[in-house]
């Protein structure tokens, strides 16, 4: 469905993926002619030393409640949150259950409406600019469902994001939802980023793929961050956040494969040394495993 040029092309297309983007100036791709309080921002959320980020997604109950893991952010997610370099979460939890003493910076989910009973595309704008402000956060994100049946409001909402956040220095993270039943392949993960950046995301989540994730972060001029997806067997969803980090990504913004694994501590440590160290599936495993026996082997604490 994509990629209308494909028709009858005259001349394949080149993505030089083996050539980085330049990034004259400071240390983000696409991010050399923002303002100084926009880089301010985006430097806390990628760690300058590595360019790249471990940004923990626990938002998943703006739209399905509840989600398996994140029943009791309080008791399970809080002690989890020193571990990550950023967080992407909406409003009602960061007030009601984020420590306002801890200072990581927040990715803040703007948009809502339909719940999983509903049209997931028919999303709106679901926070002010102003209370972003008020809120301290380092960012601002919505979804954006290209090809989805309310594609063109989802590109408004952000678009509209986009122009609030730079009159007030605040980057925004599009993150290309693929709704029920969207293709998950490099051609449409291609056309999706492209359109985030092109119409102003200054960051865009998007999910791997195995085929030509490469092509995906190469003709997208701004940084990549991979999104989890469904829960996978450990030693899986170390490697595809290796192969998406070997191939361009600036890092993750992952959920269920963290708070849903067994020992979603260890897995945090273990994602953190794969994303910034490039530490290879194989030997982050085996670092997850440690942990995990550490953390068993600790005694639990009563009451
Ligand atoms: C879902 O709509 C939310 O944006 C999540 O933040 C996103 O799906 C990432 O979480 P996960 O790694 O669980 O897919």
């Amino acid at each position: 469905m994509p990629e209308a040029d494909t028709v009858k092309p005259t001349k394949e297309k080149n993505y030089y993926e083996h050539i980085p983007m330049a990034t004259p100036g400071f240390f983000l791709k696409g991010a050399s002619a923002l303002d100084w309080g926009m880089k301010n921002r985006l430097a806390r959320i990628f760690n300058p030393a590595t360019g790249r980020t471990v940004m923990l997604a626990i938002d998943h109950g703006y739209f399905q409640g509840p989600t398996t893991g994140l029943e009791r952010i309080d008791l399970n997610i809080v002690p989890l949150m020193p571990m990550a370099d950023a967080l992407m979460l909406t409003r009602g939890i960061l007030r009601t259950t984020v420590p306002p003493a801890l200072t990581k910076p927040i990715v803040l989910r703007c948009s809502g409406g339909p719940s999983i009973l509903k049209e997931l595309s028919n999303e709106e704008l679901a926070v002010d600019i102003e209370d972003a402000v008020r809120l301290n956060v380092a960012a601002v994100t919505l979804q954006v469902f290209i090809g989805g049946e309310y594609e063109t409001r989802s590109v408004h909402n952000m678009t509209r994001l986009v122009d609030m956040g730079l009159r007030l220095g605040i980057p925004t993270m599009a993150v290309t939802a693929v709704g029920k039943t969207m293709t998950r392949d490099a051609q449409y993960f291609r056309l999706a980023c492209r359109i985030c950046a092109e119409l102003g995301a200054h960051m865009v989540k998007t999910y791997y793929c195995e085929e030509g994730f490469e092509t995906i972060t190469a003709s997208c001029p701004v940084p990549i961050v991979m999104a989890g997806g469904k829960k996978l067997p450990e030693l899986e969803a170390l490697t595809m956040a290796y192969n998406a980090i070997q191939q361009g990504a600036a890092g993750v913004d992952m959920g269920r494969n963290i708070f849903q694994s067994e020992a979603p501590k260890a897995m945090m440590q273990a994602i953190a040394k794969v994303v910034h160290e490039s530490l290879k599936p194989k030997a982050a495993f085996d670092l997850y495993e440690t942990l995990k026996n550490q953390e068993a082997g600790k005694p639990k604490r009563r009451g």
